[in-house]
């Protein structure tokens, strides 16, 4: 790389910052003024208004969207069960909650193109003591759920929607998060809708669930001090976060749609090109809400040396799936085979994805995906 080429990084937290910075600053000054640092009127106002925008009765701010899956998962699994199926492909997090939660954690593979896992692939995989399945939006993409959830109804098996990278993503109008009986988001900072600090929620319109969930993320409580059920934990949207979150949740579809703009700019970029050299993972229309732009090809290395050569930084999401990561082991002697899952983990990698980016950075990502050889 030329001393004078500039880099594109894979994100920058700081423009969105500057960008928001009244508007955050007000909202920390409200914080501050309520004299509520936890569970006052921000995080209530907050939590309704998640609610309404994804059209769920029921959100719970939690700390983080590890919490939600955790907590989520303890809701609802059903009376008798203790095995969550998940996918392996997307980053660890379903099978950390599982694990914490004292499950068992099992894997289905997933289909080819969408990269999640479906109503095939899961009852593949399912055995008697699963209880819970897991669902993951990955990359943002809001895949048909109506298969999935007959099957989980017909079994008995509760569904939990992963929308951590999808909040906002809808099929014609129905939203990630609404599909299953329980779902969690995240708001890590470089997430759609990011707080500045850690944060995540679960959403439900089952009362009962909500209710579970409420009680489980305050050490278990039936009221103050009184500890009614076990699996209890201590995890709580701080206030100064749901004020941000309040702040920032007006712009989240915009942001999604700049997301899709700047996929979409990519694929145009590569359209040219072999698939043995790079293809990119279309995001195109409200079911995805882009989260990250995904690129696939068989000689990963390589072509990352490339674009790291002009200038385009790159990661990969994710490297090592779940069952080949021996802090998941649990079964000795158990070898399990995801085909799809393991291929795609060798291939994919991640452009820089952001709304915030500049037309410049834009166009000097396109140039690099078409001028590869
Ligand atoms: C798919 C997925 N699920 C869950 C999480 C966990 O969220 P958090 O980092 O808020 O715990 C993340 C992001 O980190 C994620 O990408």
């Amino acid at each position: 790389v030329s001393s004078d080429q500039t880099y594109v990084p894979m994100n920058d937290l700081s423009r969105g910052l500057a960008r928001d910075y009244d508007e955050l600053m007000a909202a920390a000054a409200s914080v501050f003024r309520s004299g509520y640092v936890i569970r006052g009127p921000h995080h209530k106002k907050f939590e309704t208004s998640l609610s309404e925008l994804i059209g769920v009765t029921e959100a719970i701010g939690l700390g983080s969207g590890t919490d939600a899956l955790e907590l989520a998962m303890k809701a609802a699994m059903p009376k008798g069960k203790s095995t969550v199926l998940t996918a392996a492909n997307a980053g660890g997090y379903s099978s950390t909650a599982a694990r914490r939660a004292g499950y068992s954690v099992i894997w289905a593979d997933v289909d080819p193109i969408s990269l999640c896992v479906t109503a095939d692939s899961v009852a593949a995989r399912i055995t008697d003591d699963v209880g819970v399945v897991v669902s993951t939006h990955l990359y943002g993409n809001l895949t048909d759920q109506t298969r999935l959830v007959e099957l989980c109804r017909s079994r008995g098996i509760r569904l939990v929607e992963d929308c951590a990278q999808a909040i906002g993503a809808n099929i014609e109008g129905k939203m990630a998060g609404t599909w299953g009986d329980i779902a969690a988001v995240s708001f890590y900072p470089t997430k759609n809708l990011g707080a500045v600090g850690d944060g995540g929620a679960v959403l439900t319109s089952d009362v009962e669930l909500a209710a579970q969930v409420r009680q489980l993320s305050q050490y278990g409580w039936s009221r103050k001090y009184e500890v009614e059920v076990g699996g209890g934990v201590n995890s709580r949207l701080d206030e100064i976060q749901a004020a941000f979150l309040q702040a920032r949740l007006p712009g989240l579809q915009a942001a999604n749609a700049r997301r899709r703009s700047i996929v979409a700019r990519y694929v145009e970029a590569a359209q040219a090109q072999d698939a043995n050299v790079i293809t990119i993972l279309p995001a195109v229309g409200e079911h995805h809400a882009a989260h990250l732009a995904v690129a696939r090809s068989p000689q990963r290395a390589r072509i990352r040396e490339l674009l790291r050569g002009a200038g385009v930084h790159t990661d990969i999401h994710f490297p090592v799936p779940d069952h080949f990561q021996p802090g998941f082991a649990q079964t000795p002697g158990e070898e399990v085979e995801l085909p799809e899952t393991e291929l795609a983990s060798r291939e994919v990698f991640s452009l820089p994805c952001f709304p915030e980016m500049t037309e410049s950075e834009i166009d000097q990502v396109c140039r690099a995906i078409s001028g590869l050889r």
